[in-house]
Formats: structure tokens, C-alpha cells, sequence
């Protein structure tokens, strides 16, 4: 207990947001409520990010042609993948590791143009812009959680073509796919758990004390 804490209710409603959250990638058709959409494209653009740049940019795809294409650049990308994986290809190709056919409200997020400018944060660790539009993209996630709706990370494409197919200007580039939109149901756990392709670590394998995998004396 503390000043600035929230209730017993809100802090609890926090946490379930943060565990129910599932990448989903099996969706229902039904449109998304624009005022809710609304409110989520607010909630990523909330988000913290290195010198307060804000390099998120959010395309929203509204064109079925394009939607189609996206369809063909992850499923040209997934034969890829599959290949690069050598023995575990035909696995990999019996996932399902996008809706974007599907999903009510298709969004890419990307990184925008002219990045060099911003130092602060960054003259080391040029990256953080990444990790400022992976904040965005998480406080969606979240919120679309709350909301009651899924949304599906997907980075199986070639962003150089990505880029191409939007018209996006030199220096931006695409970092994600975003499916979002009404499920019937909330996978119970990451779905490439329940699939048998991953499993997840413990937290106290990936914490470490004083020094790389020194532990708690
Ligand atoms: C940066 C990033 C990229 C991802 N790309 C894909 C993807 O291309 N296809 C996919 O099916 N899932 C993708 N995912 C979802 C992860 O597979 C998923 O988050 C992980 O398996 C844990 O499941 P959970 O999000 O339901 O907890 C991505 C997640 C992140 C954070």
C-alpha cells in the first residue's frame, strides 16, 4: 500500500490484462466498433518512447486488394521460413501463424522516416526506436485484451516489398503486421504452446544476479 497505488480491483484488472493476452490468429468477421478502435489507436499512441520520438506510424487497411496482398507476401514468406528451418518445415507449415484473411480491422505499424534525427536514447542504441513501436503495438494489444478483442502480431514478410506495396517513403519501414478483431475464444495459452512448437521458460531461469548467470546467494 502506497500514495499512488491504485484499488484492489484496478491493480487485479491490470494483471489479468497482462496474462489473458494471447496472439491470436483466429478471428471472427464482425467489424470493429470505430469509437473502440479509436480508442485503441490512443492507448499505443501513449506509449513511452526514446527522446519522446513517437516513431510508431499505423497504416490501416481498408482495401481488400491489399489485404489480399498481405495474404501472398506472409504466405510467400511462411514457405521461406519453412525452408530456412529445414526439419522442422512441414511443422512449421501445419501452424497457423496469421488471420489476416479474417481478422475485422488489418493494420500495418511501422517505423517512420527521417529516425537519424533523434540521438537522445539512441547514439548507441539505434534500436530503441524498435523498441518504442514495440511499446505502441503492446499498449494495443493490451487495450484490445480489455476490449474484449484479439489481436495477432505477424512479421513473416519481406518489409522491403511491404514498404513498396504502401507507398511508403524512404527511411520508414513496415515492422509488423497487425490483425485485430472479434474471436470466439481466448487461446488458454500461447497458442504455439498448445500447438507442441514451443514451450514457455521460467521467470527464474532468465533472471540473473551481479553477473551473467550468476544466482541468488
Ligand atoms: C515481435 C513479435 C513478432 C511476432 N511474429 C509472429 C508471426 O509472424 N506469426 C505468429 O503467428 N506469431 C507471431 N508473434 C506471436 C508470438 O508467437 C507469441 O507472442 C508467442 O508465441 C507467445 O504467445 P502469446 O503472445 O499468446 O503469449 C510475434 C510476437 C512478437 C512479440
Amino acid at each position: 500500500m502506497n500514495l499512488h497505488d491504485f484499488d484492489e480491483l484496478e491493480r487485479e484488472a491490470v494483471y489479468r490484462v497482462i496474462a489473458e493476452r494471447r496472439d491470436m490468429r483466429h478471428f471472427l468477421p464482425d467489424p470493429v466498433d470505430p469509437v473502440v478502435f479509436k480508442r485503441l489507436l490512443a492507448a499505443a499512441h501513449q506509449a513511452p518512447s526514446v527522446g519522446l520520438m513517437q516513431p510508431w506510424r499505423f497504416i490501416r487497411i481498408t482495401d481488400s486488394r491489399l489485404r489480399s496482398a498481405l495474404v501472398s507476401l506472409v504466405e510467400e514468406e511462411r514457405i521461406r521460413t519453412a525452408g530456412a528451418l529445414v526439419e522442422r518445415g512441414d511443422e512449421f507449415m501445419r501452424l497457423k501463424v496469421d488471420g489476416i484473411q479474417e481478422c475485422g480491422e488489418l493494420l500495418v505499424a511501422a517505423l517512420g522516416d527521417q529516425r537519424e534525427q533523434h540521438i537522445f536514447g539512441r547514439r548507441t542504441l539505434p534500436e530503441m526506436d524498435l523498441a518504442s513501436v514495440a511499446c505502441a503495438i503492446q499498449n494495443l494489444w493490451l487495450a484490445a485484451r480489455a476490449e474484449g478483442l484479439g489481436m495477432g502480431w505477424v512479421s513473416l514478410f519481406d518489409p522491403v516489398q511491404l514498404a513498396q506495396l504502401l507507398h511508403m517513403p524512404a527511411g520508414s519501414k513496415p515492422v509488423a503486421i497487425l490483425c485485430l478483431g472479434h474471436v470466439a475464444a481466448f487461446y488458454p495459452a500461447p497458442m504455439l504452446k498448445l500447438a507442441g512448437w514451443a514451450d514457455e521458460r521460467p521467470l527464474d531461469e532468465l533472471v540473473f544476479h551481479n553477473t551473467w548467470g550468476g544466482s541468488e546467494t
